[in-house]
């Protein structure tokens, strides 16, 4: 499939807590944009706050469990969760996947197929500060710029191909709580754009434009 299409895209967000990006994503692309609606919301997690927020504007919404990796020895979790949500993704219609703190990571299968179709937002500077608690890392380095990057998900974890970043200073009285959320703000506007570019054929996974 090649971006631009002629038709608004359809979203998937997959989320699995608070969906802040969620609602940024879908102020953004309110129903009836003419470039992209959020047509489902998957999470592995029955009370997520993202859960919530799509119920109220009745979009449909999924949730299953993903054992966490040390659960989940022979990948049979992961691959049931995969399987589940492939199921709403092709009956959806699903053109592009973001990624929006959800905490699992998918198999090499899944991610091949949907290389260039599914994006994630870390709280980083990319390649800085990849995997969990990015800003308290980012503190403890004593870094005096952080923020955040919109990238292609590809095998490895927070490594894809990087679309945008958006950057923040880091202050010398900041604790994790003060410059995630001024990371936060940032990542609302991110994630958007990101997905603008990518719709619009000016981001690509094998160059971004
Ligand atoms: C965001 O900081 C995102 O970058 C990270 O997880 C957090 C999710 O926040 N991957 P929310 O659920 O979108 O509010």
């Amino acid at each position: 499939m090649q971006f631009p299409l002629n038709r608004p895209a359809n979203l998937a967000v997959f989320a699995s807590g608070r969906g802040s990006n969620l609602d940024a994503i879908l102020q953004a692309f309110p129903q009836g944009h003419k470039i992209a609606r959020v047509a489902m919301v998957m999470s592995d997690n029955a009370d997520a706050g993202a859960l919530e927020k799509a119920k109220q504007r009745a979009i449909p919404n999924y949730t299953f469990p993903f054992p966490a990796r040390k659960k989940d020895e022979n990948g049979q979790g992961r691959k049931a969760f995969e399987v589940e949500a492939e199921k709403y993704l092709q009956a959806q219609r699903i053109d592009l996947i973001c990624l929006a703190g959800f905490m699992r990571l998918f198999s090499p299968e899944f991610n091949e197929r949907w290389q260039g179709r599914m994006l994630n937002i870390h709280p980083s500077l990319l390649p800085d500060f990849k995997g969990l608690q990015p800003q308290r890392q980012a503190l403890e380095a004593g870094v005096t710029e952080a923020g955040c990057t919109v990238h292609f998900v590809d095998a490895g974890v927070d490594t894809g191909p990087i679309i945008l970043q958006k950057r923040v200073p880091v202050l010398p009285d900041d604790t994790e709580e003060s410059l995630s959320a001024r990371i936060l703000v940032q990542e609302h506007l991110a994630y958007p754009e990101a997905i603008h570019l990518i719709l619009m054929g000016k981001a690509r996974f094998e160059a971004v434009l």
